[in-house]
C-alpha cells in the first residue's frame, strides 16, 4: 500500500528487528542500541514458565555455555518469528532501554522492519509482537526498502537502484525507484547457513563437533569467497566425535571456501534472476551506477568483487553494512519531522 507519511511520528524509534541482530534508532538520537536478537531464560518448575535472566551479548556468549535449566534462544530464524513470547519480551527489553529504562513511557510509535518475503501472517506477528511489547503503534516497512535509505540511494527519483541485504537469515535483493520496490527476491539462507555449512565441513573432514559461535569465528577469520593472494589458516578446537575427547585441527579457507560455496552460489542465481525481472530501463540504471551491497555478512571476504563478476555490474559496499536499515528507518522517521513528503510502502497497525 502506497501512503504519504507526515507527522505520523512522535518520540519514535525504529527498530530492525534481525535474525542476528536488533538495532534500535531513536528519533533525535540516532542509533543507541545494537545487540545480539538472543536471550538466555531460565525454566521455572515443569509448566514450561521461563523467566530471561539476560538479553543481547551476555545471552550470546552463552550460547552452548548454559548449565541445566538455562537455555539461550534466539526467537528470529530466517527473518521470521519462531518464538512469538521471547521476541515480544526482546522487543519490550529495548523499547525501555531506548526510554532510558523509563518503562512508562516507552509506548512509542515503531517503525519495523520484515523482510520483503515474509506472508501476512509473518508480518502481522511482527505487529503484534511490537504492539504486545508496549508500542502504541507499528508501522512495517519493507526491508530492503529501509536498507536502501540507509545506505543513501536515491529510491524517490525515477531511477532504477538496486540494494542487496544478505544478513544473517535471509538474502535479500531489491529493485526501487520511485519511492517503491519495483522488484525483490528474497532467500531464507544467509550467514547462519554460511555457519552451518562450516559444522558440517569440520564433522565431515575431521570428525571434529563445533558449536556455531565457533564456525562463525572461523567465517570471520579465515572466511572467503573468492581465492586469496594468501590463503589462510586457523587452529580450530572442538570434540573429536570417534573418542569424544578435545581435538585441535588447522583448516584452511581453501576449506572454508569449498564449504560455504553453494550457498553463494544460491544467492548468486536468485541476485541473476532478480536482474532479469527488472524492466530494461531500470537495468540499464543498475549497470550505470551499480548496485549496493550490506547487510552483516557482505562483509565476507571477496563477496562484492564476486558479485560484480557475477551480475557484471558494479558493487560498492555499504559504510555501515549492520546499521543500514535502522539508519533508513531513522531517516523515513527524521523526514517526516521536517514536513517533507516520502512515498514509501508500509503497513500501519494501531492497537
Ligand atoms: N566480518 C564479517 N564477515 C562475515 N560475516 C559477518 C561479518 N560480520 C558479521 N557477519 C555476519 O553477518 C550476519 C549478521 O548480519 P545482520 O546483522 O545484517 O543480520 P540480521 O539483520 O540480524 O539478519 P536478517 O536480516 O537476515 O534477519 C551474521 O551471520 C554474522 O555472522
Ligand atoms: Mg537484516
Amino acid at each position: 500500500m502506497f501512503k504519504f507519511l507526515s507527522g505520523l511520528f512522535s518520540r519514535d524509534i525504529g527498530i530492525d528487528l534481525g535474525s542476528a541482530n536488533i538495532v534500535v534508532y531513536v528519533k533525535g538520537c540516532g542509533i543507541i542500541i545494537d545487540e545480539p536478537s538472543v536471550l538466555a531464560v531460565r525454566k521455572i518448575g515443569n509448566k514450561g514458565k521461563k523467566e530471561v535472566i539476560a538479553f543481547g551479548h551476555p545471552a550470546k556468549r552463552m550460547i552452548g555455555k548454559t548449565p541445566q535449566g538455562i537455555e539461550t534462544v534466539r526467537p528470529l530464524q530466517h527473518g521470521v518469528i519462531a518464538d512469538f513470547d521471547m521476541t515480544e519480551q526482546m522487543v519490550g527489553h529495548y523499547m525501555v532501554s531506548a526510554n532510558q529504562g523509563r518503562r512508562l513511557l516507552a509506548h512509542p510509535r515503531v517503525a519495523i522492519c520484515v523482510p520483503a518475503c515474509v506472508t501476512e501472517v509473518e508480518k502481522r506477528a511482527v505487529v503484534d509482537a511490537t504492539l504486545g511489547a508496549g508500542a502504541r503503534e507499528a508501522f512495517v516497512v519493507e526491508e530492503p526498502l529501509a536498507a536502501a535509505l540507509g545506505t543513501g540511494l536515491p529510491i524517490n527519483e525515477p531511477r532504477g537502484n538496486m540494494v542487496v541485504d544478505i544478513g544473517g537469515g535471509t538474502s535479500e535483493v531489491a529493485v526501487l525507484s520511485l519511492g517503491g520496490v519495483v522488484i525483490s527476491n528474497s532467500l531464507r539462507t544467509a550467514g547462519d547457513d554460511l555457519d552451518s555449512a562450516i559444522v558440517a565441513m569440520l564433522r565431515q573432514n575431521y570428525t571434529l563437533s563445533i558449536g556455531d559461535s565457533t564456525a562463525e569465528e572461523v567465517k570471520f577469520t579465515i572466511g572467503s569467497v573468492i581465492p586469496l593472494e594468501e590463503e589462510l589458516e586457523m587452529e580450530v578446537k572442538g570434540r573429536d566425535l570417534m573418542d569424544g575427547l578435545p581435538k585441535v585441527v588447522k583448516v584452511t579457507s581453501i576449506e572454508v571456501r569449498e564449504a560455504i560455496e553453494p550457498i553463494i552460489v544460491r544467492i548468486e542465481d536468485m541476485l541473476r534472476y532478480a536482474l532479469e525481472q527488472t524492466p530494461p530501463e531500470l537495468v540499464k540504471d543498475v549497470v550505470d551506477q551499480g548496485l549496493v551491497l550490506t547487510g552483516g555478512s557482505s562483509q565476507l571476504r571477496g563477496l562484492s568483487n564476486r558479485f560484480s563478476e557475477a551480475m557484471n555490474v558494479p558493487v560498492h559496499m555499504a559504510e555501515q553494512p549492520l546499521y543500514s536499515v535502522a539508519m533508513g528507518l531513522g531517516k523515513l522517521l527524521e523526514t517526516v519531522d521536517r514536513g517533507d513528503k516520502i512515498a514509501v510502502t508500509v503497513d500501519h497497525s494501531t492497537i
